[in-house]
């Protein structure tokens, strides 16, 4: 009979999906950054791209502190969050809406890590991993300060240029 799972098998395998879920957005920053019609939008784009290869960097920290090697997990639910990213990119290529399409995905992907990482935290908590907590937490911040960046963008001049024909 298999072992029963238990909460730490959770904590892994929810590990690996957002170690998984990082490097696909690491791989897709960059040509979020290129499509991006205004500058802050590429300067946004490139920042957190810096950012992400730290956040890598800290998961890296996390499996060696729980003795395991670092290892991604297929995560579907990023893999359709930047298709559909994609998608807009190829569709919007042309249009004023490309930059608020744009943001509106990097949303999808902020929230996606936020609710991750918050989830990490607590369970980490849980099973009394406090060296993994403030890793866990440096992220969180990270993702939560670029989900208001992206707010503020669409509402300082995205949104507004995007209902004006290219
Ligand atoms: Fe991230
Ligand atoms: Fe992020």
């Amino acid at each position: 009979m298999a072992a029963v799972k238990t909460l730490d098998d959770l904590f892994l395998d929810t590990l690996k999906d957002i170690y998984f879920a990082e490097k696909q957005i690491l791989k897709a920053l960059p040509k979020m950054a290129r499509a991006s019609q205004s500058e802050e939008g590429k300067a946004g784009f490139t920042q957190h791209r810096e950012e992400t290869q730290g956040q890598i960097e800290r998961l890296e920290q996390v499996f060696e502190l729980i003795g395991k090697p670092a290892r991604g997990k297929t995560c579907e639910a990023i893999q359709g969050i930047i298709a559909e990213g994609e998608e807009i990119i190829e569709e919007f290529k042309d249009s004023s809406a490309l930059d608020a399409g744009l943001i509106s995905s990097a949303q999808a992907v902020e929230h996606y890590e936020i609710a991750r990482y918050g989830t990490l935290i607590e369970w980490a908590k849980q099973l009394g991993l406090k060296d993994a907590v403030p890793l866990l937490q440096q992220n969180l911040a990270e993702e939560e300060a670029t989900d208001k960046k992206l707010t503020a963008l669409a509402k300082g001049s995205a949104n507004a240029k995007g209902k004006q024909a290219a």
